[in-house]
């Protein structure tokens, strides 16, 4: 499969494995389909037309990353602490937790961060180090239910693809995976849905020791990203049973956070419209005109998701996968309200409806509203 096949269907890749991870940040940037007339699409023979759908398909089911105001911020966030970590082996490095909740964007921020910090290093350092090692700038674990230290460890070692994964106690395999860290000169560590390791009875003091044996030995800048950390006592000073390795942690980590979208002031009904004409460029329908999304379907786009850009992007994929296949080529309500969207969002979905309509609340920056 190439690697471009591989990303238009990013759920057989999980990025767990360096191969894939490097397929994924080499991938040329995918090319959006022209924009083709009602007319130019009547045209179009039976072939052509399946084959142009089926590239809109793909096309809309991958409508990203866009460039949010969250991205750019984190972005800038991310790179200020990965650049200031660059300081020479034996001093300890900053580690940065990135604590939001579902939907906003995470894993897709990171990625993209981690794309650029991949392609910059072996651009600038080539891809072998001065030892003759494959270089591999960035290892990235994606952790699932239930994870412990061992599989943490393993999971490591995983994305090397390294012999010695299957056997060995957890600090042998720790002991594999620095060894592995250091000849493949690893600079920033991801640790993806940090919330599925098994935090234990002890309030995660285990936990904590062993993300703390990692920030000090491995030289690296260790990215943990996950839902609830803090209220897990990741970063808790002198926790309850005053243990002061928490403090430690909590002492040398930098906690980011990723804000949903919100229309309750002015700044942010801006930042939203400008999200939405983003969006709206990346758009491929025949009858697609400038402000259908950021204009007219401003407030009701709101009210299904509220705020969380993983409901909406899941909105506007299925809602243009509906408007090829029935040939309406544009979005409207009429067409969106037969989409489903995430549990979570149906259900906040009415108040917020009812709000919008008694005006009590709008999603439209001011110069619009008056229009
Ligand atoms: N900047 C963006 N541009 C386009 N789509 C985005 C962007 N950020 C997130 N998305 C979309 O939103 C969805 C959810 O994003 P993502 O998986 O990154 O969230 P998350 O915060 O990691 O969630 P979870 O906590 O469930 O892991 C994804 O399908 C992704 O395609
Ligand atoms: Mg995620």
């Amino acid at each position: 499969m190439s690697p471009v096949a591989g990303l238009s269907n990013p759920g057989n890749l999980a990025l767990s494995k360096k191969e894939d991870f490097k397929a994924f940040a080499d991938a040329p940037r995918r090319q959006q389909p022209e924009a083709l007339t009602r007319k130019q699409l009547k045209e179009l023979g039976t072939q052509a037309r399946a084959e142009y759908d089926r590239s809109r398909r793909e096309w809309h089911a991958n409508l990203g990353p866009i460039k949010t105001p969250q991205l750019v911020e984190l972005h800038e966030d991310l790179w200020d602490i990965t650049d200031s970590n660059l300081q020479d082996g034996d001093k300890a490095k900053g580690a940065v937790a990135i604590d939001a909740f579902p939907g906003l964007g995470k894993t897709t921020s990171v990625l993209a961060f981690l794309r650029e910090f991949h392609r910059r290093e072996i651009a600038e350092k080539g891809e072998f180090t001065e030892h003759g090692h494959e270089r591999w700038p960035v290892c990235r674990v994606g952790l699932t239910g239930n994870t412990g230290m061992k599989d943490l460890n393993r999971a490591m070692l995983e994305f090397f693809e390294h012999p010695g994964r299957s056997r060995g106690t957890t600090v042998q395999l720790g002991r594999r995976a620095l060894d592995c860290m250091l000849s493949c000169e690893v600079r920033v560590l991801a640790l993806d849905d940090l919330h599925f390791l098994k935090w234990g009875k002890t309030s995660g003091i285990e936990v904590s020791n062993h993300l703390k044996w990692i920030a000090n030995e491995f030289p690296v800048t260790l990215l943990m990203v996950g839902v609830g950390l803090a209220d897990k006592g990741l970063f808790s000073e002198g926790s309850a049973a005053g243990d002061t390795t928490l403090a430690q942690t909590g002492r040398r980590t930098t906690r980011l956070d990723v804000r949903p979208f919100t229309i309750t002031n002015e700044m942010g009904r801006r930042e939203r419209k400008q999200m939405l004409l983003a969006l709206e460029q990346r758009i491929v329908l025949a009858d697609k005109y400038p402000g259908m999304l950021a204009n007219d379907l401003s407030d009701y786009l709101f009210s299904r998701s509220t705020g969380h850009i993983g409901s909406l992007m899941t909105l506007i994929n299925r809602g243009c996968q509906r408007a090829v296949r029935s040939g309406s080529e544009c979005l409207d309500k009429e067409l969106l309200d037969r989409v489903k969207n995430d549990e979570a969002s149906e259900n906040a979905r009415r108040e917020l409806e009812a709000a919008l309509e008694a005006r009590r609340l709008t999603s439209r920056p001011r110069s619009r509203q008056s229009a």
